[in-house]
């Protein structure tokens, strides 16, 4: 069996459990500010995957599987129950493999800013090009070069504090986190059955400025048990970006799918 590895977590308030995973480079407190939002009326716990954060590296080579059962572990040992849980990009290929593989623990999900699809051949090769630039060179330069393209053109210009904290967040990411990660999302399948399976409630997330996953890549699955949100003003980082308009999708998803 693969290593599962022990995760770091922050918790907060109290009510339906919301469980939140960052998005690659980011760690627990990419969801500081729609956490402030949700924890007056919920209880919500947010994660740090391995090699981000506080959870500590392991040699790459696992998957996008190995970090989902990570999760699955620690939601066992906390004994959660009926959880929402919602993925930033990375986090949401995550959150697909346990709405996969362990839809019985869900209330609902959210893929927030991701998409089911895998990566194209195209960005297969960025991402062994990611590897080696990371190997060579390590997390900071790396990480330089990725936090402009992840915000919209209006907050790289006006909003220099949010990519400062993304800058300061990224670059804490330990280098076997960065090359497991880029290696784990490289190799991750076609998630779109999982979506289109109707037995949960779905809320897709999109930034209308996004570059990183455009709303046509999120918007991919329509039926009763899907609620999509289009942000217009947000890039890929809606949670710092457009953290109210992030934070109301969630709680009246929730909200909404609690009453059932
Ligand atoms: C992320 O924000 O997690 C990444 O942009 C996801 C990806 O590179 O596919």
């Amino acid at each position: 069996m693969a290593e599962r590895v022990k995760l770091a977590y922050r918790e907060s308030g109290e009510g339906e459990t919301i469980l939140l995973i960052h998005g690659f480079c980011g760690n627990k407190d990419y969801w500081k500010e729609v956490e402030a939002r949700l924890s007056p009326s919920h209880h919500v716990v947010v994660l740090d995957m391995r090699g981000h954060g506080e959870t500590k590296a392991v040699e790459p080579g696992y998957s996008i599987h190995d970090m989902a059962e990570d999760v699955f572990a620690f939601i066992e040992e906390k004994g959660l129950q009926n959880i929402f849980l919602f993925g930033h990009s990375m986090g949401g290929y995550i959150t697909l493999d346990l709405a996969k593989h362990h839809p019985a623990i869900l209330g609902g999900y959210g893929p927030i800013h991701s998409t089911a699809y895998p990566d194209s051949e195209e960005a297969k090769k960025n991402r062994s090009a990611g590897v080696s630039k990371v190997s060579q060179q390590g997390v900071d330069l790396f990480v330089k070069e990725l936090v402009p393209k992840l915000v919209s053109e209006r907050t790289r210009k006006t909003e220099k504090d949010v990519i400062k904290k993304l800058f300061e967040i990224g670059i804490e990411t330990n280098p076997k986190g960065v090359i497991g990660a880029l290696m784990a999302m490289r190799n991750r399948e076609d998630l779109t059955h999982v979506w289109e399976n109707d037995r949960l409630p779905v809320l897709l997330v999109a930034g209308g400025q996004d570059e990183v996953i455009s709303p046509e890549k999120t918007f991919t699955v329509n039926g009763s048990h899907v609620t999509k949100a289009l942000i217009e003003e947000a890039g890929h980082m809606g949670i710092f970006e457009t953290p109210d308009e992030v934070s109301r999708a969630i709680a009246s998803f929730v909200d909404e799918n609690s009453k059932k």
